[in-house]
């Protein structure tokens, strides 16, 4: 869609997606830098595109973004539940969700409280939602986020630092109990299907076996590294599994199918599920922790504030140039852009000859294979 030219005086944000630490940081760069720099009206969006659906937005002062740097969630509140083109109305008579294309009401809210643009803050589902107002015209500006680092386009989303020192935190507790009952125990992290999360996590702490979804795992070698392990005097061995691992041939564990969401699949279980067959297999006591919603709270690091700072400010000065529909990217180093339409319902995985899988290896990390 070509940019139109028009005067733009009040921009609407929302962040959409599961939450992670740094969206607060954006927030707040996006409300200042708006009023205070380009004399712009700031409205906030409650719980993402469900805020547009159900007309649920407040004018946000730079009063109402002091202090929020810090602070872990958003002070918005976020849906992933809430794609305008696919979102679930109701149940039919079975129980089942019933979809419907809810965007016009979206586009009369917006035209009715007068906002002439959108910043959507999200991953890749909030990008396809702002993807389909930017059809129908809705000029939007993308800012990437998640947890699990899986954005086409940006070597890195805010939120998964954060997420990588708090999962390593708890690895490194973990590693202690292991070590102190001679045991195996069975870390799992979020990335649905980027390994990312557990790579890094488990590089960062040492863990003995990584397992990531882009590297089918074969049982028999995991069982073989904790005996051989154990035989060589090591009486523990510490385990990091993304919750997308999967044994070779065989399918990801489902924790559960959110059914009215665009995106129903939750994974989660595969360390239960190693824990047992290893324990069967080598008779070593073995446990599994499932790191769960720990990993998204908290406050961010400080490169997550300073890098959602950064995007913010970037997103900023392209509502300033009008240069509409691009998703704000961190490329070499660089703040850059590209365009929405790039992104979203894409994922970045880790490519099975990322430096970070050499590095594995060199330090004697068992991946599976
Ligand atoms: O995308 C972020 C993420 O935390 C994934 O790592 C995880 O699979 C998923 O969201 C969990 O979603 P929910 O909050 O709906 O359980």
């Amino acid at each position: 869609m070509p940019a139109e030219r028009k005067s733009v005086q009040r921009i609407g944000v929302l962040t959409g997606g599961g939450d992670c630490p740094g969206l607060n940081a954006v927030i707040r760069v996006v409300a200042k830098a708006a009023i205070l720099h380009l004399n712009l009206e700031v409205i906030g969006i409650e719980d993402g595109f469900l805020g547009l659906i159900r007309n649920r937005m407040r004018p946000l002062s730079t009063g109402d973004v002091s202090n929020i740097l810090t602070a872990g969630g958003t002070i918005l509140g976020t849906s992933n539940k809430s794609n305008p083109s696919h979102f679930a109305v109701g149940k039919d008579a079975e129980g089942r969700p019933v979809f419907e294309d809810v965007t016009p009401r979206v586009i009369e809210h917006i035209r009715d409280r007068h906002i002439d643009a959108l910043v959507c803050i999200g991953g890749d589902g909030t990008m396809c939602g702002a993807a389909g107002l930017m059809q129908h015209g809705i000029p939007c500006i993308g800012v990437p986020k998640t947890i699990d680092n899986d954005l086409m386009h940006t070597d890195i989303t805010f939120g998964f630092s954060t997420a990588v020192q708090t999962a390593t935190e708890c690895l490194d507790r973990i590693h202690s109990t292991a070590s102190s009952h001679h045991r195996v125990m069975v870390v799992e992290l979020m990335g649905r299907n980027a390994g990312w999360l557990a790579l890094h996590a488990g590089l960062a702490s040492g863990a003995d076996v990584i397992l990531i979804p882009e590297i089918p795992y074969n049982i028999e070698v995991v069982c073989e590294t904790c005996a051989e392990r154990s035989r060589h005097g090591k009486r523990f061995t510490l385990i990091a599994v993304s919750e997308g691992a999967r044994p070779k041939g065989g399918e990801q564990v489902v924790n559960k199918i959110v059914h009215d969401s665009p995106d129903p699949v939750r994974l989660g279980g595969v360390s239960t599920v190693l824990a047992e067959q290893i324990a069967a297999r080598t008779h070593l006591e073995t446990r599994a922790t499932i790191l769960g919603h720990v990993q998204r709270g908290g406050t961010p690091v400080a490169f997550d504030r300073v890098l959602a700072t950064a995007f913010g400010h970037k997103a900023i000065q392209l509502v300033a140039t009008q240069e509409w529909n691009q998703m704000v990217v961190r490329q070499e180093g660089r703040i850059g852009m590209v365009p929405i339409e790039s992104v979203a319902g894409a994922q970045r995985i880790v490519e099975v000859d990322d430096p970070l899988i050499a590095m594995a290896h060199a330090v004697g990390t068992c991946m599976g294979d």
